[in-house]
């Protein structure tokens, strides 16, 4: 698992992880509009927002106010699909999906999931390596799934509740809450 050079989450000013809300979502729907061919609509996350806390969760990145990214989960008992993240093009790089990933991983892993799964195009590099630092294998492909040849890979990490796994992201986040990061609690 990587982590961000602290010297670049400093440029960046102090990061929020916050619950969804309709106030974030015209930030979130501008920057999914930019990071996805097939984007989500607003109407959608509004959606989101309306389904029980038991089987959705959704996380926010801010700094200074400003929506910097985003990530959401479906849960289905001891399983939750990854169902988007999304980081502002001009604040990539900086650790910021890594962290939405690791406290959405660390929540669900409190709310009784063992399992986490995704779908990710074939050609999205920038996001498989992602996955990948987190512990995702490829386990399959879903032909045409974003169009035609647009294909999807499917990953899953399993048993993301396992100790060793738990304490890689206990020390991300405690890394944050250490104030290495810059983020606020
Ligand atoms: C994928 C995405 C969410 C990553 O957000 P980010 O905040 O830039 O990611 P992080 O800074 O936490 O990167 C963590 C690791 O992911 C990998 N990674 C991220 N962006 C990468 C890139 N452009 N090229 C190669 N590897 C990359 C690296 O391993 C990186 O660690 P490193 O910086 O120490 O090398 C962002 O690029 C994005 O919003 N893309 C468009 C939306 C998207 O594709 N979402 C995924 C849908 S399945």
């Amino acid at each position: 698992m990587t982590r961000p050079a602290p010297g670049q989450l400093a440029a960046l000013g102090q990061l929020a992880l916050v619950e969804l809300a309709e106030s974030h979502l015209d930030e979130i729907a501008a920057i999914e509009t930019v990071s996805s061919p097939v984007p989500w609509s607003r109407s959608l996350f509004l959606g989101e927002l309306s389904m029980p806390p038991s089987e959705r969760h959704w996380l926010v990145g801010t700094i200074d106010g400003q929506v910097a990214g985003f990530g959401g989960v479906m849960l289905v008992a001891d399983e939750a699909h990854l169902m988007n993240i999304a980081v502002d093009p001009a604040r990539r790089r900086h650790g910021i999906a890594s962290h939405i990933l690791t406290r959405l991983m660390l929540d669900i892993v409190e709310a009784g999931v063992s399992h986490l799964t995704l779908e990710v195009r074939t050609d999205n590099a920038a996001a498989i390596r992602l996955y990948d630092d987190f512990g995702f294998v490829a386990a399959g492909e879903r032909k045409d799934y974003y169009g035609v040849g647009k294909h999807a890979l499917i990953m899953w990490a399993h048993d993301i509740d396992r100790p060793d796994h738990l304490a890689g992201l206990h020390h991300l986040a405690g890394l944050r809450h250490g104030n290495e990061l810059g983020e606020t609690p």
